[in-house]
């Protein structure tokens, strides 16, 4: 399959330097140590005029470690070219370059493009690449990718979607989620469905609720437009978080090994999905950000109860939460069991609820709570004290496992859908989304570095990521 031409659409930008580029040298230091010589050239177009040396430079911040020979002939293998995505003559120059290139390096025309652009503009750009002769409908080694989110509500989804298929197959689409491919989202089917212990009891008979957060430190970062236009509910909620609470929630997969099987529980959860309640907030100062209205009411914190109308899941709440500026970066689900009334040393107690933990961050992992006997305690009350048993992921196979991104691009080069978001998915997704915009939940204001609004802590049980506990 090999060589590819990369080409990424919006490289002048935040998440090319952050985390694309990082992303592509780390494939490049790999494909390298296997003796591969030139597996792929990268073609970056963007808005602002710039040059490879200055993004190589910037994105060189977000690699760890770099070596610099590598980088030097990564950055050799790059051009950059400016672009407008609403200009249909300027995809003419785009085009004579990437040809211009795959003659230079004798490439057979392989060839993934990256749209890490607004979602207005992914219908012409694929109509320009095909217009082009870029891509053609049915050629699986023409593929595009489109970063999230797909739209911003159902109605703009769907007539991206309609359009990007008039020029490319389902198979040549690959509209992602990068939590798809973190390690440890990954496992959570297999940790469902591979060990016997859990099945039995992942229903309303024995869970008492779930909570899913996505908790941020970091605020922005530069991206106010953007974010200004979406708010956390159309950024992570939709996308992120939705996908969370669908591998947590799904059904067996009639098989674990097909995508589509996985794909088909996850939509079956999504379509059944209905909003209870939500409240929201704005961290002070959001307002003078820049590229940010100074009367915006855009959320940067979404707490949304969530339930899923589905014989398993009735009368359990899901909480989902995420936020940005908080005091603390973790992505966690806590599946919350019912307390059991035990009989312990002649008394009638209730003891702590057991907890599942599934850690995306921080020692990725999972812990289960159980309780055991205090030590040196004998049939007083308050003899039981909570603790954990862990599987850190790290601590067991080493800190070396490749980024969600890296592993994003190995996929699609692999030509592997199960990484993508199937269409039927989205929909569900934004459905979900048009829902609770319509409930418009009330927005209140938050202290950086806290836990967000002080009204979210009545909102639900109340709930403690691990990497804020000792143990
Ligand atoms: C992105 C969102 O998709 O995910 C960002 O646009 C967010 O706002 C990021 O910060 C979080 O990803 P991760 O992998 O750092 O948890």
């Amino acid at each position: 399959m090999m060589p590819w031409t990369l080409v990424i659409l919006g490289m002048s930008g935040d998440l090319a330097k952050r985390q694309i580029l990082p992303a592509l040298y780390s494939l490049y230091v790999y494909y390298k140590s296997r003796n591969e010589q030139h597996p792929f050239i990268i073609i970056g177009a963007g808005y602002q005029n710039v040059t490879v040396d200055q993004i190589f430079l910037e994105a060189a911040t977000y690699i760890h470690k770099p070596q610099q020979e590598l980088l030097e002939e990564l950055s050799a293998l790059t051009i950059y070219c400016g672009l407008d995505f609403a200009d249909d003559s300027s995809f003419i120059t785009l085009a004579h370059e990437i040809f211009k290139q795959e003659k230079a390096y004798q490439y057979p025309g392989n060839r993934i493009f990256y749209c890490a652009t607004y979602s207005q503009f992914f219908c012409n750009i694929t109509k320009q690449l095909a217009a082009h002769g870029l891509i053609e409908k049915g050629d699986k080694n023409h593929r595009v990718v489109y970063e999230k989110p797909f739209g911003s509500d159902v109605t703009s989804a769907h007539h991206i979607n309609q359009c990007i298929r008039n020029y490319l197959n389902d198979d040549q689409i690959y509209r992602i989620d990068h939590y798809l491919t973190k390690e440890i989202v990954n496992n959570i089917v297999l940790l469902r469905f591979a060990n016997i212990l859990f099945e039995p009891l992942w229903n309303n008979r024995f869970i008492n609720h779930v909570h899913v957060l996505i908790g941020e430190s970091i605020g922005i970062e530069g991206r106010g437009a953007f974010y200004d236009a979406h708010g956390a509910l159309k950024d992570v909620f939709q996308s992120h978080l939705l996908q969370l609470v669908a591998l947590v929630a799904m059904d067996c997969p009639a098989s674990l090994s097909d995508d589509d099987s996985i794909r088909d529980s996850k939509a079956a959860i999504l379509q059944r999905i209905r909003v209870v309640k939500g409240i929201l907030g704005q961290y002070e100062g959001y307002r003078h950000e820049p590229g940010v209205a100074t009367n915006s009411m855009t959320e940067t914190f979404a707490a949304v109860e969530l339930a899923i109308d589905n014989p398993r899941w009735q009368g359990v709440p899901f909480y989902v939460v995420t936020g940005k500026h908080l005091d603390h970066k973790a992505t966690e689900i806590h599946l919350v069991f019912k307390s059991e009334r035990t009989c312990l040393f002649g008394k009638t107690q209730e003891a702590d609820p057991n907890i599942l933990i599934i850690r995306v961050t921080h020692e990725e992992g999972f812990s289960l709570r159980l309780n055991a006997k205090k030590p040196y305690t004998r049939g007083t009350q308050g003899q039981t004290i909570p603790v954990l048993m862990d599987f850190c992921y790290r601590c067991l196979f080493g800190p070396e496992t490749p980024k969600a991104y890296e592993i994003l691009f190995r996929e699609i080069i692999a030509g592997e859908q199960s990484i993508a978001v199937r269409w039927d998915e989205i929909e569900y997704q934004w459905s979900v989304v048009d829902e609770a915009k319509k409930m418009n939940f009330p927005l209140y204001s938050y202290k950086k570095g806290t836990r967000g609004p002080e009204q979210a802590e009545c909102f639900m049980p109340s709930f403690v990521p691990t990497s804020f506990t000792s143990t």
